[in-house]
């Protein structure tokens, strides 16, 4: 299966997303600091399907909410499209995150408002754009994720699969150069999750936004990222190129992710000889079949 292309376009671009030394601890109750994040750098390139991957409290989601400051980092610096964001103030952080849409596990939908109106909630908010403009971007949205007969339907009468669409929809109205993605598929069964996962494969290719997704299912990251990194306790222990099955990965869960791998391209080399028995060694051989 061909990924999402990126190095072609991105030659020696600078990176959309760079994480320089980021730090980030909690005080708990018992008065004790854990350390979620420590002392971690990544660059993520313009146009990547990027996978974060590790055990359940590993900083995944922590890592994901410092790419848009939703966590403001302890140490450390956070660089998306070029700018520092932890240089920034309130009003320009607020408009510097309309370039970074992001959605998650549970799809937080406005239950009260329409998927109209939940699409057109991030453009209304920022009050820059006409009536027509908003009406004509929802609808643009909504046809790239499949969904513009919906477009008057309240949350509560769509499926788990069709509520995350809309949250990609919305996410995408004020045309973000990335998407953040915390467990997206998580509350959605098998079928759903790999049409979903289409979905995002397609408007990473047709629009070229950057998607970093954070998912505990390695099935996620085959099928749809070209480049995962694994965390373990709050360190990045290791990244690689997804389609690149390599010597020796340093993590059982990146073992795993070369096993998946291998095992589809096998799947798809058996698939293609049962289709064309021979078809590989001596085509002639085929010929008196068919006088
Ligand atoms: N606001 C918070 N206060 C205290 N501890 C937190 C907070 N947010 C996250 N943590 C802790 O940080 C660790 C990493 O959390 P998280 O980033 O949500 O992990 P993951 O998404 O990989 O499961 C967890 O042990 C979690 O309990
Ligand atoms: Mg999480």
């Amino acid at each position: 299966m061909s990924h999402p292309s990126s190095d072609a376009s991105r030659g020696n671009a600078a990176p959309v997303i760079r994480l320089q030394s980021v730090q980030k601890s909690f005080a708990l109750p018992s008065g004790e600091v854990f350390d979620a994040v420590q002392s971690l750098s990544l660059d993520i390139h313009q146009g990547d399907v990027f996978g974060l991957i590790g055990k359940s409290g590993a900083g995944k989601s922590t890592l994901l909410r410092l790419i848009n400051l939703l966590e403001r980092p302890d140490a450390g610096k956070v660089f998306v499209g070029g700018r520092d964001l932890t240089t920034l103030s309130r009003s320009e952080l607020r408009d510097t995150r309309q370039n970074i849409g992001m959605i998650f596990q549970q799809f937080n939908l406005l239950q009260n408002a329409t998927v109209f109106d939940n699409v057109a909630f991030p453009l209304k908010i920022h009050g820059r754009h006409s009536k027509a403009e908003i009406d004509a971007r929802v609808r643009e949205c909504l046809a790239l994720v499949g969904l513009a007969e919906k477009i008057d339907t309240y949350p509560a009468q769509l499926s788990g699969g069709q509520k995350q669409r809309v949250a990609i929809a919305r996410a995408l109205a004020p045309r973000p150069q990335v998407l953040l993605c915390d467990e997206p598929t998580s509350a959605l069964d098998t079928e759903t999750t790999r049409a979903l996962l289409e979905t995002l494969r397609d408007i990473n290719q047709k629009i070229g936004v950057t998607i970093v997704i954070v998912t505990h299912e390695l099935s996620v990251v085959e099928v749809l990222c070209r480049n995962v990194a694994i965390l373990e306790k709050g360190r990045l222990i290791e990244q690689f190129a997804v389609d690149a099955p390599g010597p020796e990965r340093k993590t059982a869960l990146g073992r795993e992710i070369d096993e998946l791998v291998r095992r589809r391209e096998r799947d798809v080399r058996e698939a293609r000889e049962s289709a064309a028995p021979g078809a590989s060694l001596n085509l002639n051989a085929q010929e008196p079949a068919y006088v």
